[in-house]
């Protein structure tokens, strides 16, 4: 079981005030705050170890070079990849998504061909494929969620037809909070030889993940929102699909030889991150994913699943806030509009002056948010170092909403 004061006394931010209260922290759906070892390790890369990495025999070179390149391993272990080598950097699964747009789907897709998506993915998961429809007439085929936020695996298998180049689906809705039984649609699309992504941006922050039992071809993921640095992540790559990709940014580090006339590629995954990349953001979302594994990730879900529990029994007790999402199973992230005029951005304002942090939109889902028939909500999303007495400050920052707005 979590200690959660030990955990809470590791991120110096959660101990400042906001607006004269104590901060309650409840927007780590869009980011997560930083624990003492993440902030440590950014600065002694920057202040003890700097140099750019795979250009220097040098000394500074080769020590960056190696603590960058061992969070290959460490994103590995996190999600359960066979080796290291199947392992992409990114700045973040958007990036992640773009290299599988540019590099695998652009030369593989033709006017026609598919792409198999749930209402309820991010934007990151659905432009690159609207990039695609743009430029080479590939058709984008949705599968609608049940009235309580579930998603029936089925319904994403029985969306497939022989066009079907491709299913890209969310492990975790960010809106809803929905869990998708992504190990079953990859089962099935496998048996219909169709790769699946999955966008992993919220489903490796709250679950324990494991590609290799998913049985995915691609699973993507963001460091700032694993309690690392912005323009962090990776992207994990099954073998036969990183042999079937051309790379999507040219330039150094992701050549072997460049003359007048001709180029030639690095090996994989190097062929893939071109540029000096995010070198200190990588080293910290090492330290991130070491500290969640030290943790363990089977303990922050369990104190998520307690606090998704407590959150459900009171936020449903309040016959005038509306809940968006009730699938079982879910994860502490709460969507919600209150009866009466109050716009979201209202209710998200009331709330800071409380101290209390959560994002008011469309979420970066705006197709969700037409199927729910909302322009916005509210949402609380909780993370490993959350307390059941931030839920009751939440609801007491929502009653005085409704004594405002009602
Ligand atoms: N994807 C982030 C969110 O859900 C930004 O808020």
């Amino acid at each position: 079981m979590l200690d959660v004061d030990a955990v809470r006394a590791q991120f110096p931010i959660l101990s400042r005030e906001v607006n004269g209260k104590p901060l309650t922290y409840l927007d780590n759906g869009a980011s997560a705050q930083k624990p003492q070892v993440v902030l440590d390790t950014i600065q002694r890369a920057y202040g003890e170890d700097y140099a750019n990495v795979h250009r220097g025999l040098h000394t500074l070179s080769t020590i960056s070079t190696e603590n960058y390149e061992k969070v290959r391993g460490t994103v590995a272990r996190f999600l359960g990849a066979p080796s290291e080598e199947h392992i992409v950097f990114t700045s973040g699964t958007t990036e992640g998504i773009n290299l599988v747009s540019y590099g695998w789907a652009a030369s593989r897709m033709q006017a026609g061909d598919e792409i198999v998506l749930s209402i309820m993915e991010h934007h990151a998961n659905i432009v690159p494929w609207h990039f695609l429809r743009e430029r080479l007439g590939v058709k984008l085929v949705w599968v609608d969620t049940a009235p309580d936020g579930s998603l029936d695996p089925q319904a994403v298998l029985d969306a497939m037809t022989e066009r079907t180049k491709l299913v890209a689906i969310t492990h975790l809705s960010n809106v809803l909070g929905t869990i998708v039984d992504v190990r079953s649609i990859c089962d099935g699309a496998r048996e219909r030889g169709v790769p699946v992504l999955v966008d992993g941006s919220q489903g490796a922050v709250h679950l324990p993940v494991n590609v290799a039992e998913i049985g995915c071809d691609f699973y993507a993921i963001t460091g700032h929102k694993l309690y690392g640095p912005s323009a962090s992540g990776a992207i994990y790559i099954r073998p036969e699909r990183m042999a079937e990709m051309v790379p999507f940014m040219g330039g150094g580090d992701m050549i072997r030889e460049v003359t007048r006339d001709t180029v030639s590629y690095n090996d994989p995954p190097m062929k893939f991150e071109a540029g000096t990349p995010g070198i200190v953001q990588t080293i910290g979302l090492g330290a991130a994913l070491e500290w969640m594994m030290d943790l363990g990730v089977e303990n922050i879900a369990a104190h998520e699943a307690r606090l998704r529990d407590y959150a459900q029994d009171r936020l449903t007790g309040l016959n005038w806030l509306n809940v968006q999402g009730n699938a079982p199973g879910k994860a502490a992230i709460f969507s919600f509009t209150l009866d009466g005029a109050a716009h979201a951005h209202d209710i998200s304002t009331v709330l800071d002056k409380k101290g209390v942090a959560v994002r008011a939109g469309h979420h970066c889902a705006e197709p969700l948010m037409r199927h729910l028939g909302v322009s916005a909500t509210c949402r609380a999303s909780f993370a490993a170092y959350n307390t059941e007495a931030e839920v009751d400050t939440l609801v007491d920052a929502l009653e005085l909403c409704h004594d405002l707005f009602a």
